[in-house]
């Protein structure tokens, strides 16, 4: 293995804000290895929004509008982050790394050195992994990935036999682990009609491909610039991102007016019709809200239809196991639309939060 630098290139969030919050140096302690940990270097690291919500402070409480409104000015600083607990300053993001074991700590296989690997963005009490209280998100409860190396636990990587690079590798684990959660908790199989919002995001066309591989028939809701690329991914019809009429859109692409299972990632003051558009018996499964979180329930259209509401975010440890098969044995395919370099992160998120992308972009360590 090469000698090791003791500082690396890295992007840093020092305080909940705006790009200025983010800050680039080329001067950052390396990682310390833990004895559970490897250290990697990075090859590429995805994007989420989760970085995002992250900065502004959106998962307060406080913000009720949509990721792209201005949260860090109305945030308080006890609940801005995911789990509802306070950040740590400063603070490395990135969830998806992917890239080569170059040390291990004492109690991490050696056989994983010069190891390709992905990383699952979920970290876990492993003595009870289960336990979804006692999780933590990469890049938000401990530093990620964006930055020429990281560490993570050894139980929170994956070895990877892919052709696919480094940057393509990155578009998947936290979109397709988040997809496979939300199809896993819904119950989705062979014979459901499925409909999918946000469908040319990160979740949303993992969620394509992942119901297609279930069997399902897949209605993806999405701006009309975006349908071509959708449709190479097999879904068997689009509707516009938010139809006026979503059930007569439903019947005249599919037939039908309605479907079993409804996979939300964007909520806004679009959502109750998703409810109205499911049959008696439906299920809808939600994993985010980047059109607005506050939305206006009918009671009576969740009890006379005998409808089940799934909120999905922390998934069991298997779901990242599967997904590395899944990409191994080619049954899911990236959508990276761009990469960037580290240092270019700000001009990243940008294009990011400007969703003109269809699927994920990638940054690449300097
Ligand atoms: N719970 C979890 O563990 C978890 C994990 C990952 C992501 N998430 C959340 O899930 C949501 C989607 O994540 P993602 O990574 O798939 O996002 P993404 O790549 O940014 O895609 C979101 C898509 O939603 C569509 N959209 C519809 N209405 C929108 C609006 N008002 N503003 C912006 N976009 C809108 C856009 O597609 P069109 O232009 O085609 O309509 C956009 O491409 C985010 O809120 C994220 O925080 C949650």
């Amino acid at each position: 293995m090469p000698e090791l630098p003791k500082t690396m290139h890295a992007f840093v969030l020092h305080e909940h804000g705006g790009m200025d919050a983010l800050r680039y140096h080329e001067d950052w302690p390396l990682p310390e290895v833990g004895p559970d940990d490897v250290l990697i270097k990075v090859g590429a690291c995805g994007m989420n929004n989760t970085d995002i919500n992250t900065r502004v402070g959106w998962y307060s409480k406080t913000v009720t509008g949509a990721t792209e409104s201005n949260a860090s000015e109305k945030s308080g600083d006890t609940d801005p982050s995911w789990g509802g607990a306070p950040i740590r300053f400063p603070r490395i993001q990135g969830a998806d790394v992917v890239g080569e074991v170059v040390a291990v700590g004492a109690n991490a296989e050696q056989a994983l050195l010069g190891k390709r690997v992905m990383t699952d963005n979920w970290m876990r009490d492993w003595d009870d992994p289960m336990n979804r209280d006692r999780t933590g998100y990469y890049g938000s409860e401990r530093d990620g990935g964006f930055a020429q190396y990281a560490t993570a636990d050894r139980r929170n990587v994956g070895a990877v036999n892919s052709p696919l690079s480094d940057a393509e590798l990155a578009t998947f684990s936290c979109s397709y682990t988040t997809a496979e959660g939300m199809l896993s908790r819904a119950g989705v199989g062979a014979g459901d009609r499925v409909l999918i919002t946000g469908a040319s995001g990160g979740v949303g066309s993992a969620l394509i491909q992942l119901a297609k591989r279930r069997g399902a028939t897949v209605i993806a809701m999405s701006s009309p610039a975006k349908h071509e690329q959708l449709r190479e991914l097999g879904t068997d019809a689009m509707l516009e991102r938010t139809p006026a009429d979503l059930a007569g859109a439903l019947k005249s692409a599919t037939g039908q007016p309605s479907v079993d299972v409804v996979c939300d990632i964007v909520g806004g003051d679009s959502w109750p019709s998703l409810l109205e558009v499911l049959v008696r018996g439906g299920r809808y499964a939600c994993s985010g809200a980047i059109a607005g979180p506050i939305v206006s329930l009918d009671l009576r259209t969740l009890y006379l239809n005998d409808l089940t509401l799934h909120g999905s975010t922390v998934v069991p440890p298997h779901i990242f196991t599967d997904l590395v098969g899944y990409i191994e044995r080619g049954e899911v395919r990236p959508l990276l639309a761009a990469t960037y370099p580290l240092r270019d992160l700000q001009a990243a998120q940008r294009a990011f939060t400007e969703k003109a992308h269809v699927g994920n972009i990638a940054i690449i360590p300097d």
